[in-house]
């Protein structure tokens, strides 16, 4: 009877791997998606001393696991804003709480300095994103992609929800004259983020100008002028 367990067991995970494998490959070529969790718990450790690679990260011993592997405390701090941009973006993932590892789930905490605090254009290549304001006013919004570019946008105010859709590009202003504070849940443990200018512009080594001067249909001193700028991730 084991016998037949394991063999359907080995048998629904190739098929699991093949359907894997081939969403990755024709679908969505950019886009990873976390699998369903396998077992109860598989709380993440930094090494083994096998080497195995899974799926990103090894599985505690389930008796060493404890209540603080699922804790993190601290969110209701205030973030510091003064820096360029005026954001600061709290990221929990499964490297602060190894808990979240295989649950496909992440949560931010997004501070927003007044009159103007801009979490600049990005993306998650892996999550869809929820996000809930709890203080301040913000314009929000998403941009679809090719070929209609079509702008979502919408003014938040406290108590407010807006979606943003897995992949696409958006951003989040503060328009108020108060600090703003919002949440985001996100659906991967770990939902990645490229923010678009500092990508672009910011990368190492860089881009040759004139692919991003053609690109942008800007000229290539403008470009080089935009290269040299310090770029820094939110
Ligand atoms: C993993 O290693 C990093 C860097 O050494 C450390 O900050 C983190 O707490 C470690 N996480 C776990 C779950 O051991
Ligand atoms: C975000 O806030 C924390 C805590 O206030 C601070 O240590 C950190 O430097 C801030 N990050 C940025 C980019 O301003």
């Amino acid at each position: 009877m084991e016998g037949v367990a394991h063999l359907l067991l080995q048998a629904y995970t190739l098929l699991a791997a093949t359907l894997l494998i081939t969403t990755a490959n024709f679908s969505h070529p950019t886009a990873a998606y976390d699998p369903n969790p396998l077992q109860d718990l598989c709380v993440a450790v930094n090494h083994s001393i096998h080497g195995v690679y899974v799926n990103g990260k090894f599985c505690k011993d389930p008796r060493k696991v404890s209540p603080n592997d699922f804790f993190y405390t601290g969110l209701n701090v205030p973030r510091r804003t003064s820096n360029r941009l005026g954001v600061n973006v709290t990221l929990l993932t499964a490297d602060s709480i190894p808990g979240l590892n295989t649950m496909g789930l992440s949560l931010g905490r997004v501070d927003l300095a007044a009159n103007g605090g801009l979490n600049p254009p990005h993306h998650h290549p892996r999550a869809s994103e929820i996000f809930y304001l709890i203080k301040g006013t913000l314009y929000v919004g998403f941009i679809t992609a090719n070929p209609t570019h079509r702008l979502f946008a919408k003014i938040l105010t406290a108590g407010d929800v807006f979606v943003f859709p897995l992949g696409l590009i958006h951003f989040q202003w503060n328009i108020g004259s108060r600090q703003a504070v919002g949440f985001a849940i996100l659906n991967s443990q770990n939902p990645g983020v490229v923010t678009t200018a500092n990508t672009l512009f910011g990368a190492v080594p860089a881009v040759l100008s004139d692919v991003l001067a053609k690109a942008f249909q800007l000229d290539v001193a403008t470009v080089e002028y935009l290269q040299q700028l310090p770029w820094q991730n939110p």
